[in-house]
């Protein structure tokens, strides 16, 4: 199985999650700006929300994916209140065909005094072992 992780970031909660799970993987977390241009069976994918939607620049890496070249996106991130992204990357993956897959990674983000120090070292343990389990490992 062939792996990648993408991330977008304001403040550098999901780069920490992002890390974890590609020394899992075996691959270097990079973000959103750096295409996918090898065929991947999983695409581990960070994102937040950001005044109550993901980031634009989300939206159109999702938009340029090719799905000749990713089999499956799996989400993960944090948020300070709302719980998922899910729904949100699901609709873009939608649009041009690229499966999500039902697992996700998701827990508390730190923001304006928020959740102090989230994601800690116990979140980002935690997101390891999602991928670990994903991975088989
Ligand atoms: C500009 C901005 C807007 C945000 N809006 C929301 C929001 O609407 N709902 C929420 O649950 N968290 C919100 N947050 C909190 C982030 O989702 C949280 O801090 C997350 O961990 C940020 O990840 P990052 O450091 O990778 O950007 C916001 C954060 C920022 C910086």
């Amino acid at each position: 199985m062939k792996y990648a992780v993408r991330y977008y970031t304001k403040t550098g909660n999901t780069k920490r999650l992002a890390e974890a799970i590609a020394n899992v993987a075996g691959v270097e977390a990079l973000p959103i700006s750096e295409p996918i241009t090898e065929q991947v069976d999983i695409l581990f994918l960070g994102n937040s929300y950001y005044a109550f939607s993901i980031d634009p620049e989300v939206k159109s890496f999702i938009g340029g994916l090719d799905k000749n070249l990713v089999g499956k996106i799996i989400n993960f991130g944090s948020a300070a209140m709302l719980n998922s992204t899910y729904k949100k990357v699901k609709a873009e993956a939608d649009k041009v065909g690229i499966a999500m897959d039902d697992r996700e990674f998701h827990c508390k983000g730190e923001f304006k005094g928020l959740h102090k120090g989230r994601p800690n070292a116990d979140d980002v343990n935690a997101a390891a072992e999602f991928a670990k389990k994903i991975i088989g490992q």
